[in-house]
C-alpha cells in the first residue's frame, strides 16, 4: 500500500528527473538541464515532503473528479439533478474539499518500452464520493521518455453516468522555482479563442470569445508579465491570468497547446494534449507568506499552471465539450510536457 509521503522518481539519460509522492500523485520536483547542462527544478513547491504534505495541496497534484469549476456545484444528467459541495465561494472546485489531490494513489512501476521509466497510479472513487454519481476507477500513467517528455495518460471508467475532468496542477517556472516570478518568461498558445469569466459567476460566462485585441492573445509569443500588466477587465478580475483557452483545431488527437520559454536560461517547454482546453493560471493568490524552494517566498506569479482539460462548467453549457462519462465509455486524456534541451 502506497503511503502519502512515499517518494517516486522518474529519470532519463539526459538528467531530466521527475519526483512525485503518493498523496495526490503530487509532482514535487522536475529537474531539467538548460543547454549548458545547468539543472534547475522547474516546478513551484516546497523544500521538503513534510512541507508539501502540509502546504497548498494543489501544487503539482492530480485534480478530479471535475477539475476546475462547476457553477453552484449543480449539474443534471438524464433528468437527474446533482448537488456537489461548493468549496470555492458559490462554486464547486477541483472535485470538492476531499478531491483527488487529497487522496493517496496506489503507485506501482509500469513496464513499457515507450518510456525510459514509468509508474501507474490508481484510485477507486466510491459511488457518491464527494456526491458524484457512479463508482469511478481511475488509472494515471506518469511516463518519462528519452526525448525529455513527461507524459501523463489518464483512463477512467464509471458504473453510472457521471461527469469527469481530470488534470495535473504543476506550476512551471523555467528559470527555476524560487528564482522570482514568470513575468519575463514567454508564453505562446495554440488558441485563437478563450472562455471569458465574470466576477459575479466566479468562472466562465459561457461565452467563447476571440483573443484578438485582448490581453489573452498569445497566438504569437509574449511575456506573461505583459499580459498581467495589461489594462484589460478580464485580467483585473483575477489579477493576472486564470482562464481557459480553446485549443485550435481540436479533434481529440494530440496537438500542441502551449509553448513556454525562459529567455535567461534558454529552457523551453511544449505542452501537447488531446483535450479541447487548457487552463492557464498565473498563481495570483500566492502572497509570499509561504516559504518554498531555495528558501524563497512563494510570491504572486511565481509560476504558470498549464492544465489541459475540458472547459470549466461544461456540464452546464450545451455548446461546451461533453464532460459526461457513461458506463459503456472510457475517459481518456493524454498530456505531454516536453522539455526542449
Ligand atoms: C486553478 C484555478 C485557480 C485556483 C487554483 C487552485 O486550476 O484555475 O483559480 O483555484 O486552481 O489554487
Amino acid at each position: 500500500m502506497t503511503k502519502a509521503a512515499d517518494v517516486f522518481k522518474l529519470k532519463n539519460r539526459n538528467n531530466v528527473e521527475v519526483t512525485f509522492i503518493g498523496r495526490g500523485g503530487q509532482i514535487t520536483s522536475i529537474n531539467v538541464p538548460d543547454s549548458k547542462g545547468s539543472i534547475a527544478d522547474v516546478v513551484v513547491g516546497y523544500e521538503t515532503i513534510e512541507e508539501a504534505l502540509a502546504g497548498d495541496g494543489y501544487f503539482g497534484a492530480l485534480c478530479g473528479r471535475y477539475a476546475n469549476r462547476v457553477v453552484k456545484g449543480q449539474f443534471e444528467i438524464d433528468g437527474e439533478k446533482y448537488q456537489l459541495e461548493c468549496n470555492n465561494d458559490q462554486n464547486h472546485l477541483h472535485g470538492g474539499s476531499d478531491g483527488f489531490n487529497n487522496r493517496i494513489w496506489e503507485v506501482e512501476a509500469y513496464d513499457t518500452n515507450k518510456f525510459a521509466q514509468a509508474y501507474k497510479l490508481s484510485l477507486t472513487s466510491k459511488d457518491g464520493d464527494q456526491k458524484y454519481p457512479g463508482e469511478l476507477k481511475v488509472e494515471v500513467i506518469y511516463g518519462l521518455t528519452e526525448e525529455n517528455e513527461f507524459v501523463i495518460e489518464y483512463i477512467a471508467n464509471t458504473t453510472k453516468a457521471t461527469i469527469i475532468n481530470l488534470t495535473s496542477h504543476a506550476y512551471f517556472n523555467l528559470k527555476g522555482a524560487g528564482t522570482g516570478t514568470v513575468e519575463g518568461q514567454n508564453l505562446q498558445l495554440n488558441a485563437s479563442k478563450f472562455t471569458p469569466i465574470s466576477a459575479e459567476i466566479g468562472t466562465v460566462t459561457g461565452e467563447i470569445a476571440e483573443v484578438k485585441d485582448t490581453a489573452m492573445d498569445f497566438v504569437e509569443p509574449k511575456t506573461v508579465g505583459e499580459a498581467c500588466a495589461a489594462d484589460c477587465p478580464q485580467v483585473k478580475i483575477v489579477d493576472g491570468i486564470d482562464h481557459n483557452f480553446v485549443i485550435d483545431g481540436y479533434d481529440g488527437m494530440l496537438r500542441l497547446a502551449a509553448r513556454m520559454s525562459d529567455p535567461e536560461s534558454g529552457r523551453e517547454m511544449e505542452v501537447y494534449t488531446d483535450q479541447p482546453g487548457i487552463q492557464v493560471y498565473t498563481g495570483s493568490h500566492f502572497d509570499g507568506s509561504e516559504t518554498g524552494k531555495l528558501g524563497a517566498p512563494i510570491v504572486k506569479w511565481a509560476g504558470l499552471a498549464l492544465e489541459t482539460q475540458i472547459f470549466p462548467d461544461s456540464p452546464n453549457k450545451e455548446h461546451f465539450p461533453n464532460a459526461v462519462l457513461r458506463p459503456e465509455e472510457t475517459y481518456k486524456h493524454t498530456c505531454v510536457y516536453k522539455f526542449i534541451i
